[in-house]
This record gives structure tokens, sequence and C-alpha cells, in this order.
């Protein structure tokens, strides 16, 4: 038989002060691997095609509203009297709404669509007022614990701050991800007190109430202990953060991509990388970043924003590339700056070359053509252009507007062409690999 698919509307919690974060900055747009916690949620979330979305913002809701996107409506809860208010807040957004409510809290960022598809159909299937999504935990500290009775039947939630000895034992915990029959929801809000440690209308009283009207709660508990991690303080943030690089880098892996060492390759959400490109340790990769097919990074790259590498570009260690483009089989190997740069094909950047971007009030470009030899330690002062197949000498200084003619030879502080007669005219290509 085919279950009817009631309506879905989801709300996302993300007006609580956060205050276990003790930051300056609101908590959901705390970053994991580059991107605010918040968009994750969101991006899943919007996933399950709901018919509405409402976010709740409150504390210091101008910043968090900034991020938000256009396709979800934001309602302001004034105070932060806790989730159950917050909820109600939340469904002012939805008055002409009519179906499943999905609550989820945005300090979730590693929840997946599957989850969530489970916990809304088991919801629909067994026509439930309340389905909360748990899971079982070795160490619950922290969470709210679930109250079965012994039928197993679930009636209520139990705050760790509210919990007695013997509850606190309890090992399955409240998600804060509930779906709800709408009006069922609605109801039973009217119902809720601050009768808590924390003075605080909760939204997990529901689930008392809910029981008390002998209304049907479930239970969906699921394995993955990791994906309904709730951060709350910087601990909890670095391991969703390790957890979230850790599912970036075996996507990349499996898209054909080499890392050496998972566990030291810093990558940000959304980074592209073409097949047969090897990411050696240590390597960081800021937002914005693409890497072409066969391109060897680090160990201990640091490749920022705006940093474009075509194919079988070679970075080597303490290397660090600012939004600059870099020609295919053009090599760096060893340590070098190179930011607010175009540079060609198969050149050569040697050991320590810096390109000196910012005179102090702005940044400017450097031009680097084909086939370009920078030797070590030159400087190169922006803004200035490299001509195709010219060399600097080990150590110039290459002023600013002081362009290298192509073929060109310079050397010293400031850099001057090399007279000499013996000097080729134009050096040869510099071959990949070629030092
Ligand atoms: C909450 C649950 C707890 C659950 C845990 C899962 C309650 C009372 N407790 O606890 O059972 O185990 O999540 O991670 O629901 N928020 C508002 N307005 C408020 C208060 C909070 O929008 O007035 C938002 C917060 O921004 C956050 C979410 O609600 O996104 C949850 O609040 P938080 O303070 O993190 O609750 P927990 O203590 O984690
Ligand atoms: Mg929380």
């Amino acid at each position: 038989m085919k279950t009817k698919i009631n309506p879905l509307a989801c709300i996302i919690l993300a007006a609580g002060k956060g205050e276990r974060m003790k930051s300056a900055t609101p908590k959901v747009l705390h970053q994991i691997c580059g991107r605010p916690m918040l968009h994750y949620v969101l991006d899943v979330v919007s996933s399950l095609k709901p018919k509405e979305m409402v976010c709740v913002l409150g504390h210091q809701h101008e910043q968090v509203a900034k991020v938000l996107p256009k396709t979800i409506k934001a309602v302001l809860q004034r105070k932060q009297l806790g989730t159950a208010d917050a909820v109600k807040s939340g469904l002012s957004g939805l008055k002409s709404f009519k179906g499943t409510v999905l609550v989820l809290c945005a300090d979730t960022p590693l929840l997946k669509k599957e989850t969530l598809g489970k916990l809304i159909k088991y919801h629909t299937e067994n026509a439930c007022a309340a389905t909360i999504l748990t899971v079982l935990l070795v160490k619950p500290a922290g969470y709210g614990r679930i109250l079965r009775d012994r039928y197993n039947s679930i009636f209520g939630i139990i705050e760790e701050k509210d919990a007695d000895d013997f509850q606190k034992e309890i090992k399955e915990i409240n998600t804060g991800i509930i779906c709800f029959d709408k009006d069922k929801l609605i109801k039973a809000l009217t119902k809720v007190r601050p009768n808590n440690r924390k003075k605080e209308y909760y939204l997990t009283d529901v689930i008392s109430i809910l029981s008390s009207q002998e209304e049907r709660i479930e239970g969906v508990c699921i394995e993955d202990v990791d994906e309904t991690m709730g951060i709350n303080s910087r601990v909890e943030l670095a391991k969703a953060n390790s957890v979230m690089q850790r599912r970036i880098n075996e996507k990349l892996m499996r898209e054909g991509v080499s890392i050496v060492d998972p566990a030291t390759a810093f990558i940000n959400y959304g980074t592209k990388i073409g097949p047969d490109s090897v990411i050696y340790p240590f390597t960081v990769i800021d937002n914005d970043v693409i890497i072409a097919k066969r391109c060897f990074v680090g160990p201990f790259a640091h490749l920022r924003e705006g940093a474009r590498l075509e194919d079988e570009v070679i970075l080597g260690n303490f290397t660090e590339i600012a939004r600059s483009k870099i020609g295919s089989r053009t090599i760096a190997k060893h340590f070098c700056y190179v930011g607010d740069s175009r540079v060609g094909r198969q050149a050569n950047i040697g050991a320590g070359v810096v390109t000196a971007n910012f005179d102090g009030t702005s940044k400017h470009s450097t031009l680097i053509k084909d086939n370009a030899f920078i030797g070590s330690d030159t400087i190169l002062v922006a803004p200035v252009v490299i001509g195709k197949y010219a060399k600097t000498g080990a150590g110039s200084v290459v002023t600013s507007r002081q362009n290298v003619k192509d073929g060109q030879v310079v050397v010293g502080i400031p850099a001057r062409p090399l007279v000499n007669k013996n000097q080729p005219k134009t050096t040869p290509a510099l071959r990949r690999g070629l030092r």
C-alpha cells in the first residue's frame, strides 16, 4: 500500500544565544570546513523539498539573516524563552499550512537527507502525533534523555539539567529533530510551562503533554552517532569539523583524487579537484579553490581563496597561492608566495619567490607569462609583468612597473638586464621536472 505523504513544513531553530560557544559570533554562523554550520542544515532541509521552510532567528538576528537564502522565510523570536517558544514563533510563519511539521535545530550540521526521509516516512505511516529522532550514546551527557515506560513507549524527554541520577544513566537521547502533527503540536504548546532549572519553555515538554493525552509518540533510533551531534561548544565544533572533513575527503577520493593522509588534508567544502591529482599531508585549502587534473599539491601547501590550478601544476612544500591562476605544468616546488597573479604555462617559480602584491594601501597584480623562469629568492614588486621565456636571477628584486620583456634576463637589486654577450637571447623552454 502506498502511504499518503502529508505536506511537509520545516522549522529550523536558530535563535538561541549559544552561550556555551563563548563567542561574539552567533553560534550557527561558526564555520565547519569553511561554511556556516547553518548552511549544512538548510541544505539538508531543502533537499527534502518541503512545502514551507521557516528559520527562527533571535539572538543577533541581523547577522544570521544576512546568510539566509531568500527561499527560506525568517521569523523573529523576540526573546529567547526556550525551544518551545521558538517553535511557536516558527508556527506564526506557517499559518495557512496543514500537515507535518519537522522541527530541527540549526546546531546539528551533520544530518543526512536519508535519515530525515526515514523519520518522516515512519511518522506518516504510523500517523503519529510526534516522532522523535533518537540515538544511543555511550556518553549521553548534555542531551535530553528519552523516557520510556515498561512497554517501551515514549512518555517524555528529560533534560540533563533536570534529570536525576537514574535518568542520567539513560543512553537514548533526543537529537532535537522531531516530526509533529501540526494541529496537535499547536495545542500542546499552549500547555508548556517553564517549570525547570533553566526556567525556559522546553519543546521537549510537548512530548509528555501529548503522552498524557494518549497520543501516539514514536522514536526512530538511528545508528550513526555522528550525524545528530549537537554543536554547543568549541570542542563539539572541532569534532563536527573533523567528521565533515572526513566526508569531504572521502567524496574527493571516490572521485579519483589521491589524498595521502586524509587526517591532515584540510580541504574546505565545495573545493573542486580533478582526477589523479595528489594532495600531500598538511595541506590547507580554503574556499573557492579549483584544482584541475594531475596536479601535485603539498606537503604543507596553502591554497587560499581564488586559487586556480590548471592541469599538472606542481606545488611543493610551504607554497602559498592566493587569488591567482597558475597555468598548466607550472612548477613551484619550494616555499613561495604567489598572490593576485596570473602565471602562464610551464613557468618555473623558484624557491623563495615572493610576489609583493601589497603596497600598504592596495593590492596589485603580477603577470608571469608562459615559460618564464623566476630564479630563487626573486621578489616581484607588483604591478609587474614578466615576459615569456624571461628569466630573473637568484635574489633579484624586480621593482614595480619595471616589466621584463619576453626572453630578457634580469639580475640584481633593483633588477636590470644582464649585460653579458654570452647570454642567449631566450632561455630554453624549461621542461617539467627540469631543475
Ligand atoms: C536541545 C534539546 C535536547 C536535545 C538537544 C539536541 C530542548 C529543551 N532540549 O538541547 O533535548 O538533546 O537539543 O542537540 O529542546 N533556540 C531558539 N530559541 C530559544 C532557545 C533555543 O531558537 O529560545 C534554538 C537554538 O538556536 C538551537 C536549538 O534551538 O539551534 C537548540 O537549543 P540549544 O540551546 O542548543 O539546546 P540544547 O541544550 O542543545
Ligand atoms: Mg544544542
